[in-house]
This record gives structure tokens, C-alpha cells and sequence, in this order.
């Protein structure tokens, strides 16, 4: 072996033991960006857990009242483990509390963009670091891709007249029926401040 190592040789060596580790992104945290994604995760999976036990103990409208009472201690219980602002949003949302801000919207309507010319929604995920009024905040968004199963039953277009009353009475304004299996339903929205 010679002992100098040509450039081109360098890169690929080089390549090969430092991996991209982050996407395309404006961060190389990739601390951050691990805990996002394990924080978003982990919020699908509790979500999805008291969502399904409640279905199978008592059915859509039980599921509805629970879903209504525990989801914000449950974004807060992950948001305190993982160190950073975990939430869900949509376009057209049940709870008005979850509405997009102004980046939020622009992102979600990136992945309606993408996922039309056939990227796959399960995949899309958005990564920045914006920076605003001299703050820097780490951003990450996951799409939440509509499925049929336990989806359809509170997200569809067919609802139960019961649980169609019951989502009246609990959120007056909702805007989330109507969604079909793998269109866009939301997506996880994460912060954290950097310093
Ligand atoms: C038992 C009824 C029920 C089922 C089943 C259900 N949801 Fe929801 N969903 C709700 C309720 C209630 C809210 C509002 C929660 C809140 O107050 O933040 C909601 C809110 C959401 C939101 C946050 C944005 C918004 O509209 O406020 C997303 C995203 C979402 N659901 C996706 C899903 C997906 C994906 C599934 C299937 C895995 C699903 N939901 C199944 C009742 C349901």
C-alpha cells in the first residue's frame, strides 16, 4: 500500500466510515433529530394504544371522550421525556388547539404536494432549523398518513349517526371527516429551542 492515499481514495474512504447521517437539512444535530423522531413515535404509538383499547372496551363514543381527555396529557408526558415540544396538526383539524401555524401550513402543504406526484406519505418528513428574531428553534414534521383501521370510524365519510353526534358536542367546529385511507390526515409537529 502506498502511503499517501490519493485524493478520490480519501473520499471514498471517508464516505464510508462517516455515512450521511441527516437528509438534506440545515441541522447536523442529529441528537435532535433522533429524539424528534423517537418522541414523534412514541406519541403515534400511545395515541394509537388508548385509542384502539378504548374502541375494543367500549366502542367509537367512549373511544371520542378518551381521545378528547387524555391526548394533551400524552403529548405533554412525551414532550417532557424527550425534551422538546411534541404535538399533531393537520389542515382541517378536529380540535381547533391543533391548527397550524403559518411554517406548519406551509409544510403540510408541501407533503399534499409530494404525496400527489407519489412520494410515499408514510416517509415524508420535514427537517429545519428556522430562525426567528435572532432565536434558533430546531423544527421537524412527520406525515400522519390516514388509514382504515381505527381511522375510518371517527375520520371517514361515513360516520355513525352516534359518533357523529358526539363529535358535534365535543368539537362544534371540526373539520377532520371525510378522509379517505392514505390521504394526508395531519402530521406530528416538533420544536425545541436551540441555543
Ligand atoms: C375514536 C375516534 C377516533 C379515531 C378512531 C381516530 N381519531 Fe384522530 N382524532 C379524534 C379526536 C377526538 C381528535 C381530537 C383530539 C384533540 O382534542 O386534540 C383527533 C385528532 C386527530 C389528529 C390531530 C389533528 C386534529 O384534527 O385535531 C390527527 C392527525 C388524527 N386525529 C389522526 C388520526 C389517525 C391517523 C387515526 C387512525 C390511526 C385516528 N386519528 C383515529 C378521534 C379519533
Amino acid at each position: 500500500m502506498p502511503q499517501r492515499l490519493t485524493a478520490g481514495l480519501l473520499a471514498v474512504l471517508l464516505a464510508a466510515a462517516f455515512p450521511a447521517v441527516a437528509p438534506a437539512t440545515e441541522t447536523n444535530d442529529a441528537e435532535t433529530l433522533n429524539r424528534a423522531r423517537a418522541a414523534a413515535k412514541d406519541l403515534g404509538e400511545r395515541l394509537k394504544g388508548e385509542l384502539v383499547a378504548a374502541i375494543k372496551s367500549g366502542g367509537p363514543v367512549t373511544a371520542l371522550q378518551v381521545c378528547n381527555t387524555v391526548v394533551g396529557d400524552l403529548a405533554i408526558q412525551t414532550s417532557k421525556q424527550h425534551g422538546l415540544t411534541v404535538g399533531r396538526t393537520a389542515l382541517r383539524v378536529r380540535n381547533p388547539k391543533n391548527a397550524p401555524d403559518a411554517y406548519e401550513r406551509k409544510v403540510l402543504e408541501e407533503f399534499l404536494e409530494k404525496a400527489s406526484s407519489g412520494a410515499d406519505l408514510a416517509k415524508l418528513e420535514h427537517i429545519e432549523v428556522v430562525s426567528e428574531n435572532g432565536e434558533k428553534t430546531f423544527r421537524y414534521m412527520k406525515a400522519i398518513p390516514m388509514a382504515a383501521e381505527p381511522c375510518l370510524a371517527c375520520h371517514g365519510t361515513e360516520l355513525k349517526p352516534e359518533v357523529k353526534a358526539e363529535i358535534s358536542r365535543l368539537y362544534p367546529e371540526d373539520q377532520a371527516t371525510g378522509f379517505k385511507p392514505n390521504e394526508l390526515r395531519g402530521a406530528f409537529t416538533i420544536s425545541r429551542k436551540l441555543d
